[in-house]
């Protein structure tokens, strides 16, 4: 799989968001070690805090399937699920992030005309975790 392909991926997941309440559509790409793909989208809630992000919808489906091992994701969002500037991964989800990826994991953040690609480290310097810190 491509970075492009993921990216499109990516950006068809978006328009299976369920964002009534903010009007944003979030959509998310995850590659796995040895090529599998599990996409995501935002899943919003009318009590908000059941509401879950794109990228941790994706992480979610490959980890209850098995994979634990990852190589890349792609995400994408806007209003109405029109691309206009990146859409970057939420503490939360970077965070989630870190649990499962090394710190050169990628992450396409795409907008309207292309992607930037920047790494978990980029988005998490100094990221806790229970490897690193609890013994
Ligand atoms: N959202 C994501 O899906 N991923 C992120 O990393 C940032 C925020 C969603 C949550 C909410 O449904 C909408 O974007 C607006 O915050």
């Amino acid at each position: 799989m491509t970075a492009e392909q993921l990216v499109e991926t990516a950006k068809a997941a978006m328009q299976l968001a369920y964002a009534p309440y903010s009007g944003y559509k979030v959509g998310a790409a995850l590659l796995c070690k040895g090529g599998m793909v599990y996409t995501g989208c935002n899943i919003e809630n009318a009590a908000h805090t059941p509401s879950i992000c794109a990228e941790r919808t994706a992480f979610a489906k490959a980890i209850s399937e098995g994979k634990q091992e990852f190589t890349a994701i792609a995400v994408c969002g806007g209003r109405d699920g029109v691309i206009d500037g990146t859409f970057p991964p939420c503490g939360v989800c970077r965070q989630v992030m870190a649990e499962f990826c090394k710190p050169d994991f990628t992450v396409y953040l795409i907008h309207a005309t292309g992607w930037e690609e920047v790494t978990l480290a980029d988005l998490l310097p100094h990221s806790f975790s229970a490897k690193k810190h609890m013994n």
